[in-house]
């Protein structure tokens, strides 16, 4: 038997190409290996404010992503959280074994929290990675594809789902992290210290999956390099290494291919080529995506949420029996 794969994205924010690079596209390539199932993740977003129309857009939009890089609903289960009512009952559930000490060190909850005072930060926000277990344990999950910044929530999900065992008997798979892959990290076109993210102040930190060939090179010519002319691959030059990794990632070439490749040339060739890398993938991508309409994406969510409904009814009755409730 094959084992099982849960991972979601917030529908929230400008996708990036790290977003790709650093989770959609390793997701992709696990379709065949392993049961996947890939969750947009509503009821996560909410945490911080969000406008009721564009996260409705958004919650579509980043199915349709899923779908246009590569996702297919022949082998995958595509859902949307709030479709399938048993991951809030069970986060409820799993709130009654969690402990305010282990949430208070969760480093997510502290950077999204550290602008507020306290008295005014959501419970949401500080009870997110809960919701998260949930998720993951809902589905005898055995391995959760993430980016390093998400494995402390793994490791809760652990501890709940060991708490929870230990005291009503086995119940949930114990899953496991597993980290993308070395390289993936995606840092920021505009400073290479920190990942690309989509709630940077300034655009010219990312590339959005949605910019156009012109925005594309724009940014690209402006991304901050190194002192010196070479292009090697290397630690001391950690914004040409993040260059080389995204022009590695999509072209399929090595690292050691890339640098071989611009010996006696200079930054700017090497730019104007990695432009063109990022637009020609880019490119397709875009024009997939225009293609996949509305009905469809919801057609393929809805058929993905009566899946995650069936296996998510049969894991809560025993939970619910477990735990005493009336079944
Ligand atoms: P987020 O955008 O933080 O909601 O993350 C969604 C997914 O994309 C997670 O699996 C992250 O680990 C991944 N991700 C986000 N930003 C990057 C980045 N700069 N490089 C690689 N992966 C990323
Ligand atoms: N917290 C994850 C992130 O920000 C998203 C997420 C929610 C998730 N539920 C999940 C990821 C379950 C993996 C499994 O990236």
């Amino acid at each position: 038997m094959k084992k099982r794969i849960f991972s979601g994205i917030q529908p929230s924010g400008n996708l990036h190409l790290g977003n790709y690079l650093g989770a959609i596209k390793q997701w992709v390539d696990l379709q065949d290996e392993y049961e996947t199932i890939f969750c947009v993740v509503d009821l996560h977003a909410i945490t911080v404010p969000q406008d009721p129309e564009e996260l409705r857009k958004k919650t579509l939009e980043i199915a349709k992503i899923y779908l246009a890089s590569g996702i297919d609903p022949t082998k995958s289960t595509l859902f949307v959280q709030s479709q399938v009512q048993e991951h809030t009952e069970l986060a409820w559930i799993l709130n009654t074994l969690a402990r305010l000490g282990d949430l208070e060190k969760m480093t997510q909850f502290k950077d999204k929290s550290e602008k507020n005072e306290k008295e005014t930060v959501g419970v949401g926000l500080f009870d997110y990675p809960v919701l998260m277990a949930s998720d993951i344990l809902l589905y005898d999950t055995n391995v959760v594809p993430v980016g390093k910044d998400q494995m402390q929530h793994i490791e809760l999900t652990r501890n709940l789902a060991e708490r929870f065992n230990k005291r009503f008997g086995e119940t949930f798979v114990i899953p496991e992290g597993k980290l993308s892959k070395e390289g993936a990290l995606i840092m920021g076109l505009d400073d290479p210290t920190k990942k690309m993210s989509k709630s940077a102040p300034s655009e010219y930190n990312y590339i959005a999956l949605s910019d156009t060939a012109e925005t594309v090179h724009r940014k690209i010519k402006k991304a901050v390099t190194d002192s010196g002319s070479e292009i090697v691959y290397s630690d001391d030059k950690p914004a040409l290494k993040n260059l080389i990794n995204i022009y590695s990632l999509l072209s399929g070439k090595t690292t050691q291919d890339i640098e071989v490749m611009y010996v006696g040339k200079g930054y700017g060739d090497f730019k104007t080529d990695l432009a063109e890398v990022v637009v020609n993938f880019l490119a397709p991508f875009q024009e997939r995506l225009a293609n996949i309409s509305d009905d469809d994406a919801l057609a393929i969510l809805e058929s993905g949420a009566e899946k995650a409904r069936e296996l998510a009814r049969i894991k809560m009755k025993q939970v619910r029996e477990k735990i005493g409730l009336l079944v």
